[in-house]
């Protein structure tokens, strides 16, 4: 997509599609592309909200022209420094020398470090309005969501809150930007693997940021990633409390780590189980070969999770026990929790799990199991045993 848009009065989407980048933050896979969103808002004076990643500047520069229509830029508001979004606040300051950038107390050295730039910055308090001449620009502080200089801008004159990171997602636009041009399953899943992978960690900042910004008469949510939300902005704030508070549907995500086979039968004993329970959504995952990012994405929806490892070199698998540092990182809480492992010349792998499940304190759903080299008829039985007893639990 090539094209200014117009996406509210005196407001145009400047941002672009990303195909190219394979890895969102050289982690997370980007089968459908990211986009970048940035915008322009024209009053009497002119203001863009946020930039793009580097290599962009080309695409977004021509966009942002196009919308100011030979005006000149007079502000930049930087609501996040992360370079996907101030990765070209250097050219465009070259392009416009008298552009003043808007930011608050956090985002001050972050400007200084990665660009250079002390000079025409215009520091901003929690709260505090820029007059545009026929648009109001408020700036909101969001700290750690999920950054420290993270914050948000409202525009008065049409309502919108241009929101930052939060409520963006991964994918770019295929064609329609807004939710009332788009299928919810097509813009929702990557909303929570987006969640699941950046924000989830800082929910607690969510919800003072949710707290603090619900006094505002809110039109349209216009992220910085992602789908933006005019038709029905309550769903989009419904899903950013609930999943801000961990709160989950029935259903058990499983993933074990197996280098033979022995471990992966266990883990398929345990899905046979919750489905005999009469749980539908049950996501079998190999650790070692799947996405982490769909894991994370899947275990932030649902209440059960059941972890299952092989002893590698005395330890947990390491698939395994990489996916438990990230839970352990990203504060996981209100789920039931199924442990098992597998050892041949020496244990380790139920051990660690047996840590893991000290450290995040969740609820934990018996039998654990443990199994001697390959899984006897009882060894599968108890884990039977387990994915009924989860079945129970997140009914
Ligand atoms: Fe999309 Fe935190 O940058």
């Amino acid at each position: 997509m090539h094209k200014t848009l117009s996406v509210a009065k005196d407001t145009w989407w400047v941002g672009v599609n990303d195909y190219e980048t394979d890895l969102f933050e050289s982690l997370w896979p980007l089968p459908q592309g990211v986009a970048y969103n940035a915008y322009v808002v024209l009053g009497d004076k002119t203001a863009a909200i946020d930039t793009v990643k580097g290599p962009w500047f080309d695409d977004y520069f021509d966009k942002v022209t196009s919308a100011l229509d030979g005006r000149p830029l007079d502000y930049l508001v930087v609501n996040h420094m992360e370079p996907d979004h101030a990765g070209v606040i250097g050219s465009l300051r070259c392009a416009y020398p008298d552009l003043q950038l808007i930011g608050n107390a956090k985002t001050l050295p972050l400007l200084r470090e990665y660009h250079g730039i002390e000079e025409g910055v215009v520091q901003v308090k929690d709260g505090e309005n820029l007059d545009l001449g026929g648009h109001l620009l408020a700036f909101y502080t969001i700290p750690m969501v999920h950054w420290p200089e993270s914050m948000v801008t409202f525009d008065s004159a049409t309502k919108v809150l241009f929101s930052n990171d939060a409520f963006g997602g991964y994918g770019a636009h295929e064609g329609g930007l807004f939710d009332d041009e788009k299928p919810r399953e097509r813009w929702e899943g990557e909303m929570l693997r987006y969640y699941a992978t950046i924000v989830a960690r800082y929910s607690g900042m969510v919800q003072t940021a949710l707290k603090k910004l619900s006094a505002l008469d809110i039109a349209g949510i216009y992220p910085a990633h992602g789908t933006l939300f005019r038709e029905d902005i309550g769903q989009a704030v419904e899903l950013y409390d609930r999943w801000s508070k961990q709160e989950t549907e029935s259903g058990v995500v499983v993933a074990y780590g197996s280098m033979y086979g022995n471990t992966r039968r266990m883990a398929e004993a345990v899905c046979r189980g919750i489905s005999e329970g009469g749980v539908k959504n049950v996501r079998l995952y190999d650790a070692a070969r799947s996405d982490t990012s769909q894991i994370l994405r899947d275990i932030w929806r649902y209440k059960g999770l059941v972890l299952l490892g092989c002893t590698y070199n005395t330890l947990l698998f390491p698939a395994v026990d990489a996916l438990c540092t990230k839970l352990i990182n990203r504060m996981l809480k209100k789920r039931v929790l199924g442990i098992a492992g597998s050892y041949s010349w020496s244990k380790g792998a139920l051990d660690a799990l047996r840590a893991f499940a000290d450290t995040v304190k969740l609820e934990k759903i018996g039998p654990e199991v443990e199994v001697f080299a390959a899984p006897t008829e009882a060894d599968l039985e108890q884990c039977v045993e387990l994915g009924k007893n989860m079945a129970k639990a997140v009914a």
